[in-house]
């Protein structure tokens, strides 16, 4: 049988990351942050000094990205033998991230690298394409949102407790402006994959949101 893959789409903030990590080590499943690739794309371009409108320059640089993710305690992103932890949580690089990710030939770069994370017993993809075109073939498909307000305030108290000071207001407007490029791109733009169930998580705990995940991953197919 094909391994199973459960797949958390949908915009920042809504609290995919932690949720899905947690579901992952709860069903002791591997677990894929797409956006952390796309982030260390826009880090790998920022230190070659590729510019973020060359496609072709950045889908080589895609090609040839070697990024591990070591699971740990405090999982490391490592980047060409570096920890870039530290520069893929700004929303300077998600901003960055997302430039880049709209070209098709960079998500063609990095198609392989995201399936090859779909090994027994079983995945759990965090992300905007994740079962619409990454894992089309997933049993489980979750689209979590929230309302713009929650999203941007829950970003904002991350980012405090990272030690990092943005406003809450510039915070909202950038988040929304990085949706609309996410929700209006012509290739694998943000939505719902057909048959995904959908979680609002405005009003509701982490925990509330991991067990709804859970519930689905569990649910007969
Ligand atoms: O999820 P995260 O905020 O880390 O993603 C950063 C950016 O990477 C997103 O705004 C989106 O443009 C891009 N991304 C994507 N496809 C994914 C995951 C992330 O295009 N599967």
């Amino acid at each position: 049988d094909p391994v199973p893959v459960l797949t958390i789409d949908g915009p920042s903030g809504a609290g995919k990351g932690t949720a899905a990590r947690a579901v992952a080590a709860r069903l002791g499943w591997n677990f894929l942050d797409s956006g952390a690739i796309y982030r260390a794309l826009a880090v790998a371009a920022m230190d070659r000094g590729v510019a973020c409108e060359d496609e072709a320059a950045l889908a080589a640089l895609a090609h040839s990205l070697d990024l591990v993710f070591e699971a740990a305690a405090v999982p490391r992103t490592i980047l060409w033998g570096a920890d870039i932890g530290d520069r893929i949580v700004t929303e300077e690089c998600g901003n960055l991230a997302s430039k880049v990710a709209a070209f098709p030939r960079v998500r063609q770069a990095l198609l392989e690298k995201q399936r090859s994370f779909r090994r027994p017993p079983g995945l759990v993809a965090d992300g905007r394409d994740m079962g619409t075109v990454v894992f089309p073939d997933a049993l489980y498909k979750v689209f979590l949102t929230a309302s713009a307000e929650v999203r941007a305030l829950r970003r904002y108290k991350q980012l405090k407790e990272k030690g990092i000071d943005v406003s809450l207001a510039d915070l909202t407007e950038e988040i929304e402006a990085r949706d609309r490029r996410d929700r209006e791109r012509p290739i694998a733009p943000l939505k719902a994959a057909d048959g995904a169930v959908i979680i609002d998580s405005s009003d509701l705990s982490i925990e509330e949101v991991i067990q709804a995940c859970l519930a689905v991953a569990r649910s007969r197919r």
